[in-house]
């Protein structure tokens, strides 16, 4: 069978033809897109990062395709649905960011509550040894962290949370009591949560049904001050609303790693990022040493144990 390989960097190439040995895979850099599509055209099998869009589109150009194997843990860049009534089976990568994912996100709260990032620049311009007003930041002991999504992610951010002494509330579809009694937190309503956070985080998939799960309608019931932190996807909230919730000083900073329509990068994204109460990165908060390997080494083994005939880590 042919595999290709899309948005995948040349040092680690040489790594996953290792992993392969002599079978049909062929590699490249750029993402999958309806220009370059051809490149894929016999393959039966493709696998991607998050930023190729397999739409109806590409799927129908690719005609023997059998598997997708994402990557990546979200795979809401891939119209499952579609690949499905198609008998294209459809794989992730279930668990390699859980600690990865939730550390970095501990990384925006902390730059957004003691101003880390912006000392740092302030400090290599100027050389002044001193503190200044702006710096003050706030304790995370004793404040309210609102957790929306508790599965892997979300579970180690419950975890590293109650290290600092928070207050955790947690909103999930599938509540799990028995980690939240273990791990000393409650559940609550989503509305609940919202209202209550002194930080919110969300941690949840993008679906159909969670689209701006963050509103204009919900943002006013939130506290005062609050922080809102995104490492999950972009289309979980309405930017727009976001700007006017910080002009408004409704909320008091966003710590995003994910916008939405991600790279195609819009004008309400440019000024987004470059709001002074906001922290962004270029969705990097699972990119680390051994989240990278453990993506390839189960992207490898997803794509072997298909061939093989015993499908694994399936999302559709
Ligand atoms: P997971 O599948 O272990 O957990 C997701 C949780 O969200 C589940 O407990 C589920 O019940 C809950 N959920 C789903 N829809 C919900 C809704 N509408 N409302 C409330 N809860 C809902 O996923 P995991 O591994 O924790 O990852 C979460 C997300 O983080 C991924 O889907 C992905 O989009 C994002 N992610 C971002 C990365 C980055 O580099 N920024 C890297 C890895 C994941």
């Amino acid at each position: 069978m042919k595999t290709v390989f899309f948005e995948v960097p040349k040092a680690r190439q040489d790594i996953f033809l290792k992993f392969f040995g002599n079978e049909n895979v062929s590699f490249y850099e750029e993402k999958l897109t309806e220009n370059n599509v051809n490149l894929a055209k016999d393959a039966d099998i493709i696998s991607v990062f998050v930023d190729s869009h397999l739409n109806k589109n590409i799927i129908d150009k690719i005609p023997n395709l059998k598997f997708i194997a994402t990557q990546s843990t979200g795979f809401s860049h891939i119209d499952c649905e579609y690949a499905s009534t198609k008998g294209i089976k459809v794989s992730n990568v279930p668990a390699y960011g859980s600690h990865t994912v939730a550390e970095f996100a501990f990384g925006l709260i902390l730059n957004l509550s003691r101003k880390i990032s912006d000392a740092n620049v302030y400090f290599k311009e100027t050389l002044d040894y001193n503190y200044l007003p702006w710096m003050e930041g706030f304790n995370l002991e004793g404040k309210t962290l609102g957790i929306i999504g508790t599965g892997k992610i979300g579970k180690n951010v419950a975890k590293i949370a109650k290290g600092f002494e928070m207050n955790v509330l947690a909103y999930d579809l599938y509540p799990d009591l028995n980690f939240a009694k273990e791990n000393n937190f409650t559940y609550k309503n989503f509305s609940e949560v919202i209202a209550q956070a002194d930080i919110l985080t969300l941690h949840t998939p993008y679906t159909k049904e969670n689209y701006h799960m963050i509103n204009k309608e919900n943002i006013i019931m939130m506290k005062k001050g609050v922080y809102l932190i995104n490492t999950a996807r972009g289309e979980l909230v309405d930017t727009e609303a976001l700007i006017q919730g910080l002009d408004q000083k409704i909320i008091a900073g966003a710590g995003l790693d994910v916008l939405e329509n991600g790279k195609d990068f819009t004008a309400l994204n440019n000024r987004l990022i470059k709001m002074p109460n906001v922290m962004a990165s270029p969705h990097m908060a699972f990119y680390t040493h051994e989240a990278v390997a453990s993506i390839m080494k189960t992207t490898t083994e997803n794509i072997k144990n298909f061939i093989a005939g015993r499908p694994e880590n399936i999302v559709n």
